[in-house]
């Protein structure tokens, strides 16, 4: 008997050993026998990075996917910034990559982009570091948001620029664009008005910076690279600079910046401060401008949609005593304003795509992703499919009026643990300033004058508008 349930035991302990050994070892090898996805690996090295990056429409798919998506499929394997790649144009798999941020993909930006934003910064910060650094943030946005002062800056910076066109019949809309969201930032994160004297130097050596992330990563003394390295320590300096001064003022202050609530913060490095003001400055400043860009691009090729949009921002201007500042309430009522807003991140793919990688072998639906690979979400692809969106190469705000902005297909501030908690901020700076834009302009641009994807977008021609000053 005993010997019966010692072979039992062997029995079943064989069992076990081999079925550990299959799901240990065997099984993943099973699941790298499913495929990878269908695609090609190019040139040895640099694989299909250069077709990839090749400059095209932003409201436009680009040769590359559009060639490699009716060849391959939604998803392709590819090889690109030096890695064996999954791109994705589907839906499911974007939004899935986006939900398992940390269990089966992780935030993965080149490395040179590590060295200019420093180990501090969000942008790239994962795992831990990352929750510690983003709950600060939320909170940070939440609590400036309750101040008074929140609104009434975004709206006073996009009077005093507007007022500045009085004399003019033409302006470069992107220059105006960019002014308008670097003094809100800087105005929201560090308290500082456009005409103080470290503004225009942060704003000189942040652009240094900013030039340096699209560099070649050569550091030597000279390049672009080594000046955005050396430009982001001297931010460092004059931001570093300004937290002490705060630190030995602080109690006997008015001020509703995110500085004055970040000093008080005590779970963050002096370092962890800084990077946090670069990440806010970094994300808020482009982005806002060139959606901004956009809308104003947009709405001069839709004269129904300028025209309706104008109506809306009379009816509330009709609503206010004169001289008196929009409110949240004000905000909650421009409704096609939100859809236009909507309509020109869809159409205009701000953020073409982002980094990611596996952590481990992830199969979904046929596919396997390997472990180690790089995996790119492409948001562009997913917001101009034409199964998706009626439409979908048409700039057309009214679709917003029956279709769910929170769905699967629309993901222009990204998803899951890494969204962007600038989202609602950006969104308002542009319908204040477009509330007194179109109540005081007509424009036009010219046709030429594109969104170009390099794959981060720009205006070619920096977008001259023609102004038509009109009376309400
Ligand atoms: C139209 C304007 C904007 C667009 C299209 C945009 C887009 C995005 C996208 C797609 C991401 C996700 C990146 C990823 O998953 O790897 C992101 C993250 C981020 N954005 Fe924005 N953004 C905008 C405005 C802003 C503003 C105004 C701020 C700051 C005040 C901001 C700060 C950030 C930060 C700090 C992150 C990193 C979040 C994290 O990793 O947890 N963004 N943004």
């Amino acid at each position: 008997m005993a010997g019966g349930i010692w072979l039992l035991v062997l029995v079943v302990g064989t069992f076990g050993f081999v079925l550990g050994l299959i799901l240990n070892h065997f099984l993943p090898l099973l699941l790298r026998l499913g495929p990878v996805p269908r695609g090609s690996f190019g040139w040895p090295i640099l694989g299909e990075t250069l077709p990839f990056l090749k400059p095209h429409p932003s409201n436009s798919l680009g040769g590359f996917l559009k060639d490699h998506c009716s060849r391959y499929g939604k998803v392709f394997k590819s090889h690109l910034f030096l890695s064996p790649t999954v791109v994705s144009c589907d839906e499911e798999l974007n939004y899935f990559i986006l939900q398992n941020e940390g269990k089966l993909f992780e935030c993965s930006y080149p490395k040179p982009i590590h060295g200019i934003l420093g180990k501090a910064s969000m942008l790239v910060a994962v795992g831990d570091t990352h929750k510690r650094l983003r709950t600060v943030a939320l909170s940070l946005i939440t609590i400036s948001k309750s101040k008074p002062g929140f609104l009434n800056d975004i709206e006073t910076t996009a009077i005093r620029i507007l007022h500045s066109w009085k004399d003019k019949s033409q302006v470069i809309f992107c220059q105006e664009a960019r002014k308008f969201t670097f003094n809100v930032i800087v105005k929201q994160v560090l308290g500082l008005t456009p005409d103080e004297p470290q503004t225009s130097r942060i704003l000189e050596d942040f652009l240094t910076f900013m030039r340096g992330l699209i560099s070649l990563p050569l550091y030597i003394p000279g390049t672009p690279y080594a000046r955005a390295v050396q430009a982001r320590s001297r931010i460092s300096s004059t931001v570093k600079a300004i937290i002490e001064e705060r630190n030995r003022n602080s109690g006997n202050s008015t001020r509703s910046d995110f500085l004055e609530i970040l000093v008080l913060v005590n779970n963050l490095t002096e370092e962890e401060k800084v990077s946090f003001v670069l990440d806010s400055l970094l994300g808020g400043y482009e982005t806002t401008s060139l959606l901004l860009a956009m809308v104003v691009h947009f709405l001069a090729l839709s004269p129904p949609a300028f025209q309706q949009l104008k109506v809306e921002h009379q009816k509330i201007k009709s609503m206010k005593q004169n001289g008196e500042n929009l409110n949240w309430e004000d905000y909650r009522r421009m409704e096609f304003t939100q859809n236009v807003i909507n309509e020109a991140l869809r159409y205009g793919n701000i953020v073409k795509f982002v980094h990611r990688k596996a952590l481990k072998d992830v199969k979904f639906k046929d596919y396997l992703i390997p472990a180690g690979w790089k995996v790119l979400p492409v948001f562009s692809a997913v917001h101009l499919d034409p199964t998706l969106h009626a439409n979908a190469f048409q700039f057309h705000p009214w679709r917003w009026e029956s279709q769910d902005q929170m769905r699967k297909n629309f993901t222009p501030f990204g998803g899951g643990s890494r969204c962007c908690p600038g989202s609602e901020l950006a969104k308002v700076e542009i319908a204040f300033f477009l509330h007194h834009l179109v109540l005081s302009f007509r424009w036009r641009s010219r046709d030429d004058d594109l969104p170009i994807a390099y794959p981060y977008v720009e205006f070619q021609r920096g977008m001259v508008l023609f102004l038509d000053h009109c009376s309400i």
